[in-house]
C-alpha cells in the first residue's frame, strides 16, 4: 500500500502559517500598523478599498528598509527586532516573530516601497502569492509603504469566508482604533475609497484618542488614575459606573503599548469597580500597564493578543487598588444617595440610572414561584369592575380592593407594559406620534457608534426618533415619540447606542422588540414616583385597554392578587 502521509509543499506550508496570522483584512491592518509603529513613525496613513478586500495600503515615515532588508523582510522568521532567544523575554516592540510580512505576501499581491533616511533612493518590491516578481530602484520619501491587493486571491476557500464590505470595514476600524490608542503622538489617518474616515493629528492630549473609541461625551467624563508598584505602573481612564454596559466591549487593556485580552485583568477591573456596578454590567475604561518586559511572556498566541504575567497576583492587586483609589478621589460625587428615599436595606441609589428599580420590587425565582396563579388573576380582573383604589404603597405599588380580595399593581411594570403596547401598535400602523425638542439634543459618538446610527437613521425615524447627521460622528436628536417626552435623555441615549451597536440592524423583529422594550422602560413611570388618585385610576384603565399578557416586557409580573381566602388563612381566621 502507498504511504498516505506526504510532506506538504513549501507553498501549502506558507499558506497554513499565513492562516494563523491573517484571518481577515483587519489582521493585515493590525500587522502593518504594528510594523509602522515599531519603525518609530510619527505619521501613518491607512487607505482601504472594499473593506480591505480590494486594497490595504499603509504608508509611514519611519526608519524604512534598504534593498537588502526589503528582500529579507519577506523571508519567514526574518526580523530586525530580536537576535537570539535571550532577547525573547525582553521584547519592547509589537512584532518579534518575523512572520507577518511573509504571511501577508503569501496570500495577496503585495508591493513594498521603502527608503531609509541615509539612502538617496528607495526600492520597490513586488510579490504575488508569495513569489517575488521584481525589485526595482524608485524615487520614494523616507519611510515605508506597503500595498496589499486582492487578499486571499489564491486561497478561494478563505476569500469565501470574508464578510460584507461594511462588516470588514467595521473590523478594521475596531482593530485600528484599539491599536493606536496609546500612541497619542503619531498622526494617524484612515481613508476609505478616498474618503477620510479618521484624521487624528498627533497630540500630547490622550483625550483625543479616547474620543474615537468612546465618543467625546464619555471620554470627557473619564477620570484618570495612576499607581506605581515596583517594576510596574498602571494608568487608568475610567468612565463613571453610570455609563456601564451589558457587554465588556469597552474594556481596553494595554500592556507595554500592546492591546491584549486577558481574563485575569478583566477580573481585577471588575473587582476594582466592586459594588459600584450593577450585576451583569461592565464598565467603560482604558487601562495601561507598563511593566518590566522580562516579567511578561508575549509569545503565547499567534496573534500576540494574549500574554502571561510572571507575578499575576501582584498585577491583579495593583489594578484593583488603582481602580478603587481612583473612585476614592475621582467619583466622590456620584454615590450620594438620590432618588426614592426608601431607607430600605440593600437598595442601591439609582445614580441617575433611571432604569434601576428597588431591589425589593420583585426578585429572584421565589417571587416567580409565588405567582403561578397570575394568569388567572389577570383574567379574573379583566372581566371584573375597575378595582377600588385604596392608595399607593411605598410610592411604587397601587393597592386596590376587588370583589375577591387585595390587588397590588407594580406601577412601573404596569406603565411599561402600557407604553410598550402603545408604541408597538403605532409602529405597526406606522404612525408613531413624535414631538420636536425646542433645542435639539447633541450627541458626540465614537466612530463605530456613528456608523451604526447612520446605518439605522431611517428606521429610527420610523420609531419616532429623528436624528440628524451633523457631520463626523456628531448627531442631533431632533424629535422623539410623544409618549416618551419626560424621559431622561442622557440615560436613554446611553442605553440606545449600545443596543444599536449590538443589534446592528433594527429592521429585524428581535432587534425592533429590544428597542421598543428599552424605550418603554425609559418612558414608563418610575417606582418611587408619587401618583394622584386620578393618575392611578388612569393607569388601571390603560392597563385594561392593552391586550395583556401578565408580565411587563422585562418579564416581571405586573400585578399580584391576594384572595380573601389567603388573607383569612394568614390571620388564622380559617385553617
Ligand atoms: N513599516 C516598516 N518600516 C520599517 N521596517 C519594517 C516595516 N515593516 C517591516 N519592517 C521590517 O521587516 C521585518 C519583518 O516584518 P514582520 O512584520 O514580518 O516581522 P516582525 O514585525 O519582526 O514580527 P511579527 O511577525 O511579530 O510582526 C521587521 O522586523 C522590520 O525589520
Ligand atoms: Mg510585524
Amino acid at each position: 500500500m502507498n504511504s498516505l502521509i506526504r510532506i506538504l509543499t513549501e507553498k501549502v506550508i506558507s499558506q497554513i502559517a499565513a492562516g494563523e496570522v491573517v484571518e481577515r483584512p483587519a489582521s493585515v491592518v493590525r500587522e502593518l500598523l504594528d510594523n509602522s509603529i515599531d519603525a518609530e513613525s510619527n505619521r501613518i496613513t491607512i487607505r482601504i478599498e472594499k473593506g480591505g478586500k480590494g486594497l490595504i495600503k499603509v504608508t509611514d515615515n519611519g526608519v524604512g528598509m534598504n534593498r537588502d532588508d526589503l528582500l529579507l523582510c519577506l523571508e519567514r522568521h526574518a526580523t530586525s527586532k530580536i537576535l537570539t532567544i535571550s532577547d525573547l523575554p525582553s521584547i519592547t516592540t509589537l512584532g518579534f516573530r518575523g512572520e507577518a510580512l511573509p504571511s501577508i505576501a503569501a496570500v495577496s499581491r503585495t508591493e513594498i516601497t521603502s527608503r531609509p533616511a541615509d539612502e538617496l533612493v528607495g526600492y520597490k518590491l513586488k510579490v504575488a502569492g508569495g513569489k517575488l516578481k521584481s525589485i526595482d530602484e524608485t524615487g520614494s520619501p523616507v519611510g515605508t509603504d506597503v500595498e496589499v491587493r486582492d487578499l486571499f486571491f489564491n486561497v478561494p476557500a478563505r476569500r469565501k469566508f470574508l464578510r460584507t464590505v461594511k462588516t470588514e470595514t467595521d473590523h478594521i476600524i475596531d482593530t485600528l482604533t484599539r491599536i493606536i490608542l496609546p500612541y497619542n503622538n503619531i498622526h494617524i489617518k484612515l481613508e476609505e475609497a478616498g474618503k477620510t474616515l479618521l484624521n487624528l493629528p498627533g497630540s500630547e492630549n490622550p483625550l483625543n484618542r479616547l474620543s474615537t473609541l468612546f465618543g467625546r461625551d464619555v471620554a470627557a467624563s473619564m477620570t484618570e488614575g495612576f499607581k506605581k508598584n515596583g517594576e510596574m505602573a498602571v494608568r487608568t481612564y475610567l468612565a463613571s459606573p453610570d455609563l456601564s454596559r451589558n457587554r465588556g466591549d469597552r474594556l481596553f487593556i494595554y500592556v507595554n503599548g500592546r492591546n491584549i485580552r486577558d481574563r485575569l485583568i478583566t477580573r481585577a477591573v471588575m473587582e476594582g469597580y466592586g459594588q459600584r456596578l450593577m450585576k451583569g454590567r461592565y464598565p467603560q475604561l482604558v487601562l495601561y500597564i507598563e511593566i518590566d518586559p522580562t516579567l511578561v511572556d508575549v509569545n503565547v498566541h499567534p496573534t500576540k493578543q494574549e500574554i502571561r504575567f510572571h507575578q499575576s497576583h501582584r498585577v491583579f492587586q495593583t489594578i484593583v487598588n488603582t481602580i478603587a483609589s481612583t473612585f476614592g478621589t475621582g467619583f466622590a460625587g456620584h454615590y450620594e444617595p438620590e432618588g426614592p428615599k426608601s431607607g430600605s436595606k440593600g437598595f442601591e441609589p439609582s445614580n441617575g440610572m433611571t432604569m434601576a428599580e428597588p431591589e425589593w420590587a420583585y426578585t429572584g425565582p421565589e417571587a416567580a414561584e409565588i405567582l403561578p396563579s397570575e394568569r388567572e388573576v389577570r383574567q379574573e380582573y379583566l372581566v371584573k369592575e375597575i378595582p377600588q383604589i385604596l392608595g399607593q404603597l411605598k410610592e411604587t405599588y397601587i393597592v386596590c380592593q376587588t370583589r375577591d380580595g387585595l390587588l397590588m399593581v407594580d406601577q412601573h411594570a404596569a406603565h411599561e407594559r402600557v407604553v410598550y403596547e402603545t408604541l408597538k401598535r403605532s409602529h405597526q400602523r406606522s404612525n408613531i406620534e413624535s414631538q420636536s425638542f425646542l433645542i435639539p439634543h447633541k450627541l458626540e459618538l465614537s466612530l463605530k457608534e456613528g456608523r451604526v446610527v447612520l446605518k439605522n437613521l431611517d428606521q429610527l425615524v420610523k420609531m419616532g426618533l429623528e436624528l440628524e447627521h451633523f457631520g463626523g460622528s456628531t448627531f442631533l436628536l431632533r424629535s422623539v415619540p410623544s409618549i416618551l417626552v419626560s424621559v431622561n435623555w442622557d440615560d436613554f441615549l446611553h442605553d440606545l447606542i449600545p443596543l444599536l451597536e449590538e443589534e446592528g440592524d433594527i429592521t429585524r423583529d428581535r432587534a425592533l422588540d429590544a428597542l421598543l422594550t428599552m424605550m418603554a422602560c425609559h418612558g414608563a413611570l418610575r417606582a418611587g414616583q408619587r401618583l394622584s388618585q386620578e393618575e392611578m385610576a388612569q393607569l388601571l384603565r390603560q392597563l385594561e385597554e392593552v391586550e395583556l399578557s401578565t408580565n411587563c416586557p422585562h418579564g416581571r409580573p405586573v400585578l399580584k392578587k391576594f384572595s380573601y381566602g389567603e388573607i383569612e388563612r394568614m390571620f388564622k381566621r380559617v385553617v
